[in-house]
């Protein structure tokens, strides 16, 4: 048997993606629930879909729209948690990454008090997981900063929010640590440079003369600061629970032999590592220092910070994986969309419709890669394919191409551990399927459960097991022997 006899069979979800009720039990507005759903959304135009104005946001305060505020209404998990999670146990769930939202628990991030109607919608959760015996793994930021923080600071371009963060942080720990043991700090958190404002609470027109990239950075120090601020607290709350990071492993190959091609891609794997190295060596890379200084982004650095770094290390490593890119110097190169991304083309593989290259080796190349560098436990806490469903006429729906993509990316986990990787475990994206975050799309859907809900929400929102769900509990329950 290959996997692990202990292994961390689940799936992954982010509370501004599937719970809804984005205006109950005193909820705050999130950054989140300001972005529109486009019907013409252009993939490889992913810096657009991501952009924000103060007067969309002001717009979007004064309207209760949620139609094309998708994520407002998500899949209704807020009221349908418990069918959800009977669905995740029935599949044979022993782990389900999930996200607490930070405006339920602190509705515009600053009262001194936690709001506890948001605490008692996630005790519930984890009461209710704990009697299912499934494993809580919860990421304390995954895109839902209070828009509050946004509008009043630049979010985390302020060194201000750190301590707020850390409030929150710490009634997380000290009302939930007794349920979660491993929790993750933020989601993606390479991603602030791609999405600034969702990732980060960036709203360009208020980085003035600074720009963008400079308060970007500055975001990310930040981050890390809180990072290891939230580590040492979560070590002294509770003692024996696990604190890991998330990256998104943005995995990228040489187009060619070229010499100048393979630099150009070490560059881009290095700049992706970036935020990993720092959390996991507890020191920023002298070669991104060097580089940051160069481009007049160095950010401010207080006397404290690099020892409270070094000092916090995280005990895991988490990472997304969806797809793989190709860099190249040639301009002329054909271009594809990743993960919030473009890249170069490749032409060993194939795409799905919206762009995303489907690489099963790479995530074995992934996870030898990540585990030779940091030589940590690792998880894998995202991966799947997004793709549209068709439902019959009696209610069933034949997903084989999800099936062929798990199972191909299984094979090559499989490969990855019987070479000596220790990985801890896997959470599908998304086992259920929800509202997308780079397009909040419902069309795209990643589920082994389907949801009837269209990309304007329209439908009943009942949920159906797909043929993927059947297959996956087989997966879960031969821990990974049958996988046919
Ligand atoms: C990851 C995010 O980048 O990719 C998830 O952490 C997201 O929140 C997932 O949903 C898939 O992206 P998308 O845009 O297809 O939902």
């Amino acid at each position: 048997m290959t996997f692990p006899k202990n292994f961390l069979w689940g799936g992954a979800v982010a509370a501004n993606q599937y719970e809804g009720a984005y205006d109950v039990d005193g909820k705050g507005l999130s950054v989140e629930d300001v972005i529109t759903y486009k019907p013409k959304v252009d993939v490889k135009d992913y810096k657009t879909n991501a952009h924000i104005s103060l007067d969309g946001i002001k717009s979007a305060m004064n309207d209760t729209d949620i139609t094309y505020y998708a994520k407002r209404r998500g899949i209704d998990f807020y009221h349908r948690w418990k069918e959800d999670l009977a669905l995740f146990a029935e599949m044979g769930f022993k782990v389900l990454r999930l996200s607490i939202a930070w405006t339920r628990i602190f509705p515009s991030g600053e009262e001194e008090t936690p709001n506890e109607a948001g605490i008692a919608f996630y005790e519930k959760l984890f009461q209710e997981m704990k009697r299912l015996g499934i494993e809580p793994l919860v990421t304390l930021s995954h895109y839902e900063m209070p828009l509050n923080l946004a509008l009043k600071y630049n979010g985390w371009a302020d060194r201000r929010v750190i301590d707020l963060f850390v409030r929150f942080s710490r009634v997380c720990f000290e009302r939930f640590g007794k349920y979660v043991k491993y929790w993750l700090n933020f989601n993606e958190v390479d991603s602030l440079i791609r999405h600034p404002f969702t990732t980060a609470g960036i709203i360009p027109e208020l980085c003035g003369e600074r720009g963008e990239l400079v308060c970007c950075y500055q975001a990310a120090h930040h981050q890390f600061v809180a990072g290891a601020k939230v580590t040492k607290l979560m070590r002294e709350i509770v003692p024996d629970a696990k604190m890991g990071l998330m990256l998104t492993k943005l995995t990228t190959y040489p187009r060619t032999c070229n010499p100048e091609d393979v630099a150009a891609t070490q560059k881009k794997n290095l700049e992706n590592y970036f935020y990993a190295d720092v959390q996991v060596f507890g020191e920023y890379p002298r070669m991104i220092l060097r580089d940051l200084e160069k481009r007049g982004l160095s950010p401010v650095i207080e006397a404290g910070d690099l020892e409270l770094i070094r000092a916090n290390t995280v005990d895991f490593v988490s990472f997304s994986y969806y797809m793989s890119l190709t860099e190249s110097v040639d301009p002329n190169a054909e271009r594809t969309p990743g993960n919030t991304i473009l890249g170069v083309k490749n032409p060993y593989l194939p795409s799905s419709e919206w762009g995303w290259q489907i690489d099963p080796v790479g995530l074995r190349i992934s996870l030898i890669e990540l585990y030779d560098r940091y030589r940590k436990p690792l998880f894998i806490v995202e991966n799947g394919l997004g793709m549209r469903d068709t439902v019959e006429a009696d209610g069933s729906i034949h997903d084989n191409y999800r099936i062929d993509y798990f199972r191909a990316h299984f094979r090559e986990i499989e490969k990855a551990i019987d070479a000596g990787v220790d990985l801890m475990g896997y959470t599908s994206w998304a086992p259920i399927d929800l509202i997308s975050a780079n397009t909040n799309q419902m069309s795209k859907r990643y589920g082994f459960i389907y949801v009837d809900q269209d990309d304007l929400g329209r439908g009943t929102l009942e949920r159906k097991r797909k043929d993927s769900f059947y297959w996956y509990k087989k997966v879960i329950a031969t821990n990974g022997e049958d996988m046919n």
